[in-house]
């Protein structure tokens, strides 16, 4: 049997933490550490016909004899206050640590707990959901999206060449996460507020309220140093209208659900950024002000 290689700390066993776990303990070069909120005992992952259920038992910081070569962190942003602690038990001088979630500048979620250059931040696109059965249904091939450099080439070597999920390097990590940002919260936001699916753009006036929320994100994306030309908003009409009416969005589906919305990951960083840059966000103010309340009704603001 070969000897493990790399110690691997997966931290968030929900959806995307269990897409990872079930590709990364395929590799028998790593040495997988398991740690969750909640109680888990195993990975359960569909993808197409394939079903795993996978053992697993979580560690705790206090007795893990091992220090983690890459530490993977899967929670939503919401979550980092209150995983700060647990997080700073785990990572060592040495830890490289991959952020993966929603939004933008991920690696202030860890700032003061670890070195700017040991931290990957990772967009993903890889829709998962729980189904009737309790698995975790991975809907499409995954893609985790990391900037091209040598702290990314370790990354990848984790995963190999598998089926589930690719990963890609790019050039311009900070363009396409704005790309992502502004379709993602400029659609999810229609829908959350809506409560309907892609259906309604049915109507003109929809699509209009649509490209404006995507100009203003735009202009804040822009001036972040996102480099996305004019073009951009006609290419995300055009793929609007393609969407099929039953489409949805991670925001309506939480708002559904009565779950907390990443809000911050979505319109509130748009907002946010808008006033470091002195520009007018009326559209993603108004959207952040609205959803707000969803939040802190549940007072989880
Ligand atoms: N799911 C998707 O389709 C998808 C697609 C693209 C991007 N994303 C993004 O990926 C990120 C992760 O999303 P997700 O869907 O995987 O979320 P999720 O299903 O809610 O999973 C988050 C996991 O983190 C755990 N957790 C939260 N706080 C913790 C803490 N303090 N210590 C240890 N574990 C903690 C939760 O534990 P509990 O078991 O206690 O809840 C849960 O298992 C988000 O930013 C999301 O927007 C998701």
């Amino acid at each position: 049997m070969k000897k493990a290689k790399f110690n691997v700390g997966l931290f968030g066993i929900g959806a995307i933490g269990s897409v990872i776990g079930s590709v990364l303990s395929q590799n028998k070069l790593i040495s997988m550490a398991y740690f969750n909120r909640s109680k888990k005992e195993s990975l359960k992952v569909k993808y197409g016909e394939s079903k795993n259920n996978i053992p697993i038992k979580l560690e705790s910081t206090l007795n893990l004899s091992k220090e983690l070569d890459w530490l993977i962190i899967a929670i939503k942003e919401y979550d980092y206050v209150n995983a700060r602690k647990t997080l700073k038990e785990l990572i060592k001088p040495k830890t490289n640590i991959a952020i993966i979630r929603n939004g933008l500048n991920l690696y202030e979620s860890l700032h003061g707990l670890a070195n700017r250059s040991n931290v990957l931040e990772c967009l993903i696109d890889c829709p998962t959901q729980k189904n009737d059965e309790d698995y975790y249904n991975q809907i499409t091939k995954g893609k985790i999206v990391v900037q091209n450099n040598a702290l990314s080439n370790s990354f990848a070597k984790l995963f190999g060449e598998n089926e589930q999920l690719v990963i890609e390097q790019t050039v311009d990590f900070k363009t396409a996460s704005w790309e992502k940002l502004i379709e993602s919260s400029s659609l999810g936001a229609i829908l959350a507020l809506s409560g309907e699916t892609c259906w309604i753009f049915e109507d003109q006036e929809l699509i209009n309220l649509y490209k404006k929320i995507v100009i203003e994100s735009l202009q804040v994306g822009i001036k972040d140093g996102a480099k996305i030309d004019s073009n951009y908003k006609d290419q995300l009409i055009l793929k609007l209208k393609k969407y099929p009416s039953t489409k949805g969005s991670s925001m309506l589906t939480d708002r559904l659900n009565n779950r907390r919305i990443e809000l911050m990951a979505k319109n509130g960083i748009i907002s946010e950024l808008g006033k470091k840059y002195k520009l007018e966000t009326p559209l993603n103010d108004l959207i952040y002000n609205l959803l707000k309340y969803t939040n802190i009704k549940k007072n989880v603001y």
